[in-house]
């Protein structure tokens, strides 16, 4: 196949590694999300619960673009979760029970962590392929405000 749209090849396929690389990292999140929902414990579990699963809902969202931008580009997208486990450069999400603010707080750090990346791969796309810079520039502002929201909780 010839390249899509004109693009350099070598500027298609480190498009394909850096949004790669974002989609194991908003799957890591929005599993993460959903292990924060269960197991938050406390007088702030309903409101806390429940916010949890907008943030889920719009991470898999994130997830869904970014996978389906790797195809549009030529290539396929891989969110098994072997390949999530290794490629994510989040740290794990405590197991167990937790306090709720405590659960808010601990998915507010790994969603900075996960911006910080975002952020990263937006200053190289800007080079590489602008379309894939947009979207993670939308992506990232989600990811931003949800994770202001969640520090909202928890700073004075
Ligand atoms: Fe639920």
């Amino acid at each position: 196949m010839t390249e899509p749209y004109g693009m350099d090849p070598t500027y298609r396929q480190r498009t394909v590694e850096l949004l790669q690389s974002q989609l194991s990292n908003l799957i890591d999140l929005a599993l993460m999300g959903k292990q924060a929902h269960w197991n938050l414990r406390g007088p702030e579990f309903r409101a806390i619960h429940l916010q949890l699963d907008e943030i889920v809902a719009d991470l898999r969202l994130h997830s869904d673009e970014v996978a389906e931008r790797i195809l549009t580009l030529g290539d396929p997208a891989d969110g098994r979760a072997g390949t999530v486990s290794a490629q994510s450069s989040l740290p794990a999400f405590p197991e167990g029970y937790l306090p709720a603010l405590g659960a808010a707080k601990e998915l507010a750090d790994r969603m900075d962590l996960a911006v910080r990346k975002m952020r990263g791969a937006i200053g190289q796309l800007g080079e590489l392929d602008p379309i894939s810079e947009d979207l993670a520039i939308g992506i990232s502002a989600s990811v931003e405000k949800h994770q202001w929201m969640l520090r909202a909780l928890t700073e004075k």
